[in-house]
């Protein structure tokens, strides 16, 4: 495997995912019984943004570079942009960048459980580095698909999976699909939240086609796209499917994605689209 998820660190699929991801940890850590948090695709937790990895494409400069500048006043964007420059001192500017991992910690509280799944051993090494000292808090260097079968349902009962796979392998789509039904096979009253990448291929939409008519309810899509969706090369826009979302979270969600489009497409390209593939 040669993903490096440095090289994307902060770009705004990272912005998205992780606005999106504070936003669900926030409401499901509102009540005080304590909460379960898989993170199966985990990364190394924190990123060098001057380092030759991040600096080559440059891609946090049109992501987190661009909404620190913009000072966004909505409150899920907000929260975002408090909690990264938390992780690592205000003082230092943004020299690093805080991945899920360090960002779901700065949202959960001491009672609950974090399970982190990186496969590649450089990266769960660094992982551990970088994760602070808690209780509470797993590491593994090991497949997190395996990890679903590991890990559910939890005895918590509330929580939230992450799901954000690197899509380098054409079946990555496929194992991701096979991985959200397993996991509410296993724990069907758990929230997910699964990542895919918007591209100018078919994947995505079959992905989405194939879960509309999988007979699974509650799953809402919220895309972000800066780049028009026919765009040749690249990455045009960022999808987070999430499976059992809370209460009216497409209402509330639609101010804050607007709000990104705006900051991170300057010329408008792409747009936010917010959608049931199954309501109740
Ligand atoms: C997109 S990155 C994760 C980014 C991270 N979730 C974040 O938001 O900061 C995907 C990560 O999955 C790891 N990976 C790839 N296949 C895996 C597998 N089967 N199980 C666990 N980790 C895997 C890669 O090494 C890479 O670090």
């Amino acid at each position: 495997m040669n993903y490096r998820h440095s090289f994307h660190a902060g770009n705004f699929a990272d912005v998205h995912k992780h606005v999106v991801l504070l936003a669900l940890l926030e409401r499901l850590t509102r009540k005080p019984k304590p909460i379960f948090y898989l993170d199966t695709h985990a990364g190394r937790g924190r990123y060098d943004l001057a380092g030759a990895d991040a600096a080559r494409g440059a891609e946090w400069r049109e992501g987190v570079g661009r909404l620190l500048e913009a000072s966004p006043d909505d409150v899920e964007v907000a929260r975002y942009c408090e909690r990264l420059l938390a992780t690592h001192g205000r003082a230092a500017g943004l020299r690093t960048y805080a991945g899920s991992p360090l960002l779901a910690l700065a949202s959960l509280r001491p009672a609950d459980r974090a399970v982190f799944v990186e496969r590649q051993r450089s990266e769960a090494s660094a992982l551990q580095v970088a994760l602070p000292g808690r209780r509470n808090t797993t590491v593994l260097c090991s497949d997190g698909y395996a990890a679903l079968k590991a890990y559910l349902p939890p005895a918590e009962n509330r929580g939230l999976v992450l799901i954000d796979p690197p899509y380098e392998s054409p079946h990555e789509f496929s194992m991701a699909e096979q991985a959200l039904r397993l996991g509410l096979d296993r724990w069907p009253s758990g929230q997910f939240a699964l990542w895919y990448p918007i591209k100018a291929g078919p994947e995505a939409q079959r992905l989405l086609a194939s879960l509309r008519n999988s007979g699974l309810r509650k799953l809402l899509t919220l895309e972000l796209a800066t780049r028009p969706a026919d765009s040749p090369v690249g990455l045009n826009g960022s999808g987070l499917l999430i499976a059992n979302p809370p209460w009216q979270f497409d209402v509330h969600m639609r101010p804050a994605l607007a709000a990104l489009h705006r900051i991170l497409s300057p010329d408008g390209a792409g747009g936010v689209r917010i959608d049931w593939l199954a309501e109740e």
